[in-house]
């Protein structure tokens, strides 16, 4: 164990898989781009914004008054002419631009960049006759279905932001948003398919449009049927997009101009509406996904699971690969819909060749067996990303091998909501990588890793994770806040962005995530990071899942809880024993130290996750402190702390030794 500045670093991982000959050979980007970004990281940038087409071109590439940023001043474009109008007319109309799933089985679409076309200016020319322009924000509150992708360009396109609500989210979240960000025009389905079944949308806006009591008109898209309650205000899709004409002529926008707003939870308080602008967050988001996924967009066909309520699905289902002329599968349903095969039938069908997924995936996968991949022939798949969380090493090698047959290359991609856009991540033709780390910076990014007192750590060490030079699709601010963007963001480590994270550099100088501070743990006066005790609880071979938090303890100060999900294959008696529970902590022991010993084990079959899938560590601390749960409303399914909570009851403290 080595004592660090800031964060004590426990684990070490010394496994490292060389980019494959293949994509080496042919790689989009070369370890050239280190080296150009180092020399002139401006320079670099504005080589990337070259790739967009640009109406008008920018005077000065970054005008940086921290903490606000402004890229590629005097520049203008059309954001959804760069992901749709520009392949038409370079004779690329006829390329799939979506293949689309819906959940049910057999409901399928497949449309091509000409029909994209004709789809959002048939959808902008509907927004500007119901009374959107440039001025308004509109409330996107869709399923999984391609007028959700139209829908948001359509709003690029005429420049009015967007602001897209996860369908999952409940109406008192629309409420917030709405009034937030004084949204006059919502759209949104009737439904859309959720494990089985048509799950109503249309309600939850009906009764967010009656209390926020600003809403002029909703756009109402039909997708499952289902009967809805209709008023004035409420118009059908295909009648107002259907009737309108495919001509739209797209106007020239400032670089700077707002594209979206998407909130984000803070730990506390209201939702932050974080505020992204159009040229810069355009090329960051077009550039990584063409770098990190070493995109070919004439033989590709990429697959990125996230849903368009999360960051992931703006930057990485919208406009990114649409950006780069990507063709893409689009999914509407659950990962178990139709079978708990259906993702890999899926990449079997489409011949999927670059993943993008979450950890919580991984691990689901992991927990189900690797039987259900092997049925299906996945030999397409070229490249695996993943994003979210902090991907343990034992996720990261069955990701590559079972699901990537060993020879895909795995790219973690570390960024936030606030970043825009991929910030640290491998390259895939380039890095060696190490499982469970995202490696480092990307070209044009700055990291440091730094201690308390905001000093370097230097080229070993952990701490906490800042960004010290502003990045092109960096957030420009909270909308309607300067002042919560300030203290968020910038206020701890004055002059550097603080991004919530913990990391710490290896032996190596390779970077290891180690996720949000207010999660790390303080035992005996050394600081743990709770991402470490859960890889080596996961590194065990019955365990699929783990989530650790710091409970007061009156001897250590905080004590090590463990909440661990077996594999299928572990019986219960044997995973309720305390035998199992003293053979883990014994695990965790070998694997990082003694000190990292949990002082408790519960066993439980699932834990607690947000609706992306993030576990909610701070609610397990209430569990394991014995006290009132806090907030449960951003939880996807809060029997789950419930069932917990009891087991919590009713065991004892654990042994400990
Ligand atoms: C937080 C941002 C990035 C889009 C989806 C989440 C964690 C994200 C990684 C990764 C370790 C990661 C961080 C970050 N995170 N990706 N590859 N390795 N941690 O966006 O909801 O804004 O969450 O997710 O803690 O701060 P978000």
């Amino acid at each position: 164990m080595t004592e660090q500045n800031g964060l004590d670093a426990l684990a070490t991982e010394s496994r490292r898989f060389e980019p494959p000959t293949e994509v080496a050979k042919s790689a989009n980007v070369t370890a050239d781009a280190y080296d150009d970004a180092w020399a002139d990281r401006l320079g670099f940038w504005e080589t990337q914004a070259r790739r967009l087409q640009w109406d008008k071109e920018w005077h000065t590439a970054l005008e940086w008054e921290p903490p606000f940023a402004k890229w590629f001043v005097g520049g203008q474009l059309n954001v959804a002419a760069n992901c749709v109008d520009r392949h038409v007319e370079a004779g690329k109309g006829d390329r799939v631009a979506l293949y689309w799933e819906g959940e049910p089985e057999g409901d399928r679409r497949v449309i091509t960049y000409a029909q994209l076309h004709a789809e959002v200016c048939k959808a902008a020319n509907a927004l500007t006759e119901l009374g959107v322009d440039a001025g308004n924000r509109v409330m996107i509150y869709l399923p999984m279905i391609p007028e959700a992708v139209i829908a948001m360009l359509a709003c690029a396109r005429i420049g009015a932001p967007h602001s897209v609500v996860f369908g999952g989210f409940s109406a008192q979240a629309l409420v917030d948003r709405i009034t937030d960000a004084e949204a006059r025009f919502v759209i949104t389905s009737d439904g859309g398919y959720r494990r089985g079944a048509a799950a109503a949308l249309k309600p939850a806006v009906d009764e967010a449009v009656e209390r926020s009591g600003i809403v002029e008109k909703v756009l109402v898209v039909r997708r499952t049927g289902q009967d809805v309650a209709w008023t004035d205000r409420d118009v059908w899709w295909h009648d107002v997009v259907g009737r309108q004409s495919d001509v739209h002529h797209p106007q020239s926008f400032d670089a700077e101009h707002p594209l979206f707003l998407l909130y984000t939870s803070g730990t506390t308080g209201k939702p932050k509406g974080i505020l992204h602008t159009s040229g810069g967050y355009l090329t960051q988001a077009a550039w990584t996904h063409w770098a990190v996924f070493d995109l070919k967009p004439e033989t590709d066909v990429y697959w990125c699971t996230a849903d368009i309520g999360w960051v992931t699905g703006h930057s990485y289902v919208t406009y990114g690969p649409l950006a780069n002329g990507a063709t893409q599968v689009m999914y509407e349903g659950t990962p178990d819909a139709g079978g708990k095969d259906r993702w890999w039938s899926i990449v079997e069908r489409y011949k999927v060749s670059l993943l993008y997924t979450a950890p919580t995936a991984i691990r689901t996968f992991m927990k189900w067996g690797e039987e259900l991949p092997a049925k299906h022939d996945m030999s397409s798949l070229r490249i695996l990303g993943s994003v979210g969380e902090p991907i343990n090493p034992e996720a990261w090698i069955w990701y590559r091998r079972v699901i990537g047959g060993d020879r895909c290359p795995i790219v973690d991609t570390w960024w936030q909501t606030e970043t825009g856009a991929m910030m640290i991540a491998p390259l895939p033709g380039v890095t060696s990588c190490k499982p469970g780390s995202a490696m480092g910076p990307l070209p044009g990014i700055e990291v440091d890793v730094v201690n308390g007192e905001g000093e370097s750590v230097g080229e070993v060490g952990g701490g906490y994770l800042t960004l010290n030079e502003p990045w092109p699709s960096m957030l420009r601010g909270i909308w309607g806040d300067e002042e919560r963007y300030r203290e968020t963001y910038w206020s701890k480590f004055p002059g550097r962005y603080f991004a919530g994270d913990g990391a710490k550099w290896d032996e190596e100088h390779v970077l290891w995530l180690l996720g949000r501070v207010d999660d790390v743990m303080n035992v005996s006066g050394h600081r743990i990071s709770t991402t470490e005790v859960e890889s080596a609880l996961v590194s065990h071979p019955s365990v699929a899942e783990a989530a650790v938090v710091g409970a007061y303890d009156a001897t250590t100060g905080q004590a090590i809880v463990a909440f661990v999900t077996p594999k299928g294959h572990v019986a219960d008696d044997v995973s309720s024993g305390e035998a199992f529970a003293q053979e883990l902590r014994n695990h965790v022991a070998k694997e990082i130290g003694p000190i990292a010993k949990p002082r408790q084990i519960l066993i439980t079959p699932e834990l607690p996750k947000t609706r992306s899938g993030k576990i909610m560590r701070r609610l397990l601390r209430d569990v394991a402190e014995h006290r009132e749960l806090g907030d449960v409303t951003t939880l996807a399914d809060p029997s789950v702390v419930n069932a917990i909570n009891e087991k919590m009851g009713t065991a004892g403290d654990g042994t400990e030794d």
